[in-house]
């Protein structure tokens, strides 16, 4: 059995205390369906999820994909027997503490005592809500993001009908403040997001230049840490990295997906203001809800209507079990993490074969076969993914700058190609999300898988 069982008796366990709460109401008949019919159904549906890479395995090298922690699996379970609403106190009250309590904790870790959030489906609707904000209070200013942030950013710009600016990226990734400057010295920007930990190669916006642009140009600062929020818990950042952690709470507004690091299933993001005064910009009537507490309903201070109370029940069990602290258990498996990127990419340098064009900044790394031209760079890369994947390890592809390889021999094809076509060309890489705990134990087996592609790979 490759999956662990064991929380399926705590499940059990847990259902029976649950029931027990609730053992005053008469039993409701007739409920459940045949036995043997949704036998046959589960059974079917197990053999459908056989058509998915497995991402729950340490050879999944790809994505950004970690399977929840056992106890948010439970937890998220046993709240579907209730199927609490967090839209209102009315549809799921407990789970709706519970999310408060979560929330306010990953506040916390920024240095946030006070402040406005919720869950919400993800990165994508937590950027939205912050975005929204932004618009609300800057109406019709641009939106400026690094042309590293993740995509959606252009995307919510144009749903919430508001300019977009995209601002290039250094050599590693980050944010250019300097050509950030150009574009505020043009005006008409409210807001700029700093990406902490980039989608493509986990890098680190500039926080200390930004934070000092802001004093300049009076924009407001929304952080998109969806990815790399939790990593301001790893005491193994480099020097760089921490000083940019250690300026997150200055943000107006912060997101960081609990589904991404923070060990949930699917459906969890988590949007953060630091000015609870914000909250007023949400006002709306309901003549549904809101009935049965005048205390704040989760409802009243975020844009969606309907959300899962079950996901703040499974982050609030993870994180009661795994607490957000530095030192602590979770904070280690992020640094097991990072580790394991740093690992890769120390024997991918020592690798003539290879090209990793700069270290990873938290624990994604990328990188590409040497050749004689960037195109062949391409091809190879697109050969070695698949070899890979023929051998159960599953990385994933980058298209990135042919630039960002200057640094490290600029007398091959990044400096030929550079100069004559253009510093935009791109060059297809290798990219590998070491976002599990467990990586750290299986990067040399991933090297030596990678040692047998690239063997194969160049002499096709
Ligand atoms: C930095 C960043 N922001 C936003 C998103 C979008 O998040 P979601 O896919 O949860 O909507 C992602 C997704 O990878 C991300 O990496």
């Amino acid at each position: 059995m490759v999956f662990e069982t064991e929380t399926l008796n705590l499940l059990a366990k847990a259902l029976e205390e649950l029931s027990s709460g609730f053992a005053f109401l008469p039993n409701p008949e007739g409920r459940v369906a045949s036995r043997t019919a949704m036998g046959e159904v589960m059974t079917e549906v197990a053999s459908r999820l056989h058509d998915n890479y497995p991402y729950f395995h340490p050879l999944y090298a790809g994505q950004m994909l970690k399977p929840p922690h056992p106890i948010a699996r439970a937890a998220y379970a046993l709240a579907t027997w209730i199927n609490p609403n967090n839209h209102a106190l009315d549809g799921g009250r407990a789970s709706s503490a519970m999310e408060r309590e979560a929330v306010a904790e990953i506040a916390g870790m920024f240095g946030w005592k006070e402040h406005l959030g919720h869950l919400c489906g993800g990165g994508t609707m937590a950027n939205l809500e912050a975005l929204w904000v932004a618009g609300q209070l800057h109406p019709g200013k641009t939106i400026a993001a690094s042309e590293q942030a993740h995509y959606t950013h252009h995307r919510i710009s144009s749903v919430l009908r508001l300019p977009f600016a995209q601002v290039p990226s250094d050599n590693r990734g980050r944010m250019d403040a300097t050509a950030l400057e150009k574009i505020l010295e043009a005006g008409h920007v409210g807001c700029v997001v700093a990406t902490v930990g980039t989608t493509g190669t986990g890098s680190l916006d500039p926080l200390p230049n930004l934070l000092a642009l802001r004093e300049r140009y009076g924009f407001r600062l929304h952080v998109d840490a969806a990815y790399g929020g939790y990593y301001t818990l790893a005491a193994n950042l480099d020097d760089d990295a921490r000083a940019v952690y250690d300026l997150i709470g200055q943000a107006d507004s912060i997101v960081v997906d609990p589904h991404k690091h923070g060990l949930q299933p699917y459906g969890c993001g988590c949007v953060l203001f630091r000015d609870p005064a914000v909250g007023v910009l949400y006002q709306h009537e309901s003549p549904y809800t809101y009935f049965t507490s005048k205390d704040l309903h989760l409802g009243e201070i975020s844009l969606e209507c309907s959300r899962p109370g079950a996901s703040a029940v499974a982050l609030w069990a993870t994180q009661r079990l795994l607490p957000l602290v530095r030192g602590g258990e979770f904070a280690a498996m992020l640094e097991n993490s990072r580790e394991a990127a740093l690992a890769l990419y120390g024997r991918l340098c020592a690798d003539a074969r290879w090209r990793a064009p700069f270290a990873p900044e938290l624990d994604i790394v990328v990188w590409a076969p040497r050749s004689e031209t960037a195109r062949r760079t391409s091809e190879l890369s697109q050969r070695i993914f698949d070899a890979a994947a023929r051998r159960n390890l599953h990385l994933a592809l980058i298209r990135l700058p042919v630039r960002f390889f200057v640094s490290d021999d600029a007398s091959d094809w990044t400096g030929q190609q550079a100069g004559r076509q253009g510093e935009h060309d791109a060059v297809l890489c290798l990219r590998s999300v070491l976002m599990k705990p467990e990586h750290l134990a299986w990067v040399e087996r991933i090297a030596e898988i990678l040692e047998e592609c690239v063997a194969e790979s160049a002499s096709l």
